[in-house]
């Protein structure tokens, strides 16, 4: 059974190959090519938090493969009353042909993949988000080339996308240098698992400079809006602006998993100009997944 729950479930090998495919099936859907590989198919979505571009990107995905999506919020479902997950996984995994999980605790996504019978897919956890890697790596090869042996800064939050960048770093070979505010570090099962490929900081312009690629995300995840105000004043010195782009390479990239709050973790002149490949990340999300549903129900 192939799940995609962690970013290195997959080998490099693999994780290139849909890759490459994803760069493929973008040109087909864009020429007007129909692809049914899916036909019949269904995918269950399960969603604790909210979701625009997961959402989106996997319905629009299964639809264009000839397939069918069905979205079910927790607030829906009887796993938001407390039907077991174990249950709830049994019973899913019995009549769909994968499910993908938007689901706080990275620990229910793992007891749903002992207890179903179909692929699970991580959509996004507490600990990480493999998704978005796969259009990020997507997105920086298209526009750049290869990512083995460069240098990305992450600025800000220690949070489930770094801890992913992490696990890219080693899965694709690039340095990944994180710059957070003292007390907002990655955890420490993380550090220790990827210290190969990561640097650690505390100041941001340290972190950026000469780097290829320079990623942020919010300063407070779905979850932690009571720390909104306190995460704010952590994080004042880590908003990437043009001063801290500007120690980067000229032509370096920047990227975001979005939704994004200009002037806080990022100025808009940096996510509206032109090193930024939000949008391209933004939509990649569609062929990525797509690709990995192949891989997966294939
Ligand atoms: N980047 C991302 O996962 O976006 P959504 O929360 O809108 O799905
Ligand atoms: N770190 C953010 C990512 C959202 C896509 C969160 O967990 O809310």
């Amino acid at each position: 059974m192939k799940h995609f729950i962690n970013l290195d479930d997959l080998s490099e090998q693999v994780l290139t190959q849909i890759i490459d495919r994803a760069i493929v099936l973008k040109k087909q859907h864009k020429a007007g090519e129909i692809n049914e590989t899916l036909k019949n198919k269904t995918l269950a979505m399960i969603f604790d938090k909210s979701s625009t571009r997961t959402r989106v990107s996997f319905e629009a995905g299964m639809a264009q493969l000839g397939g069918h999506a069905l979205f079910l919020s927790d607030r829906d479902i009887q796993l938001g009353r407390g039907e077991p997950i174990k249950d709830s996984a049994i019973v899913i995994s019995s009549m769909v042909d994968a499910i993908m999980m938007r689901i706080s605790s990275h620990e229910a996504i793992n007891t749903f993949a002992l207890h179903g019978c179909v692929p699970i897919i991580n959509a996004l956890s507490d600990e990480s988000h493999p998704c978005q890697l796969l259009a990020d790596m997507m997105t920086y090869k298209e526009h750049k080339g290869s990512i083995k042996g460069r240098a990305v800064a992450w600025i800000g939050d220690g949070n489930n996308m770094c801890h992913t960048y992490m696990q890219a770093a080693k899965a694709f070979g690039f340095t990944l240098n994180i710059a957070t505010p003292k007390g907002y570090e990655p955890n420490q099962k993380f550090v220790d698992r990827y210290k190969a490929h990561i640097k650690l900081f505390n100041d941001a312009k340290q972190a950026c400079e000469n780097v290829d690629l320079v990623v942020t995300d919010v300063w407070a995840s779905m979850g932690q809006e009571a720390e909104q105000i306190k995460r704010e004043l952590a994080f004042k010195d880590f908003q990437v602006d043009e001063t801290l782009m500007s120690g980067a390479k000229t032509d370096a990239a920047f990227m975001h998993c979005l939704p994004a709050h200009r002037g806080e973790e990022v100025a808009a002149e940096v996510i509206d100009g032109k090193q930024s490949l939000v949008w391209d990340e933004a939509e990649n999300r569609l062929h990525a997944q797509k690709s990995l549903l192949l891989h997966l129900l294939s």
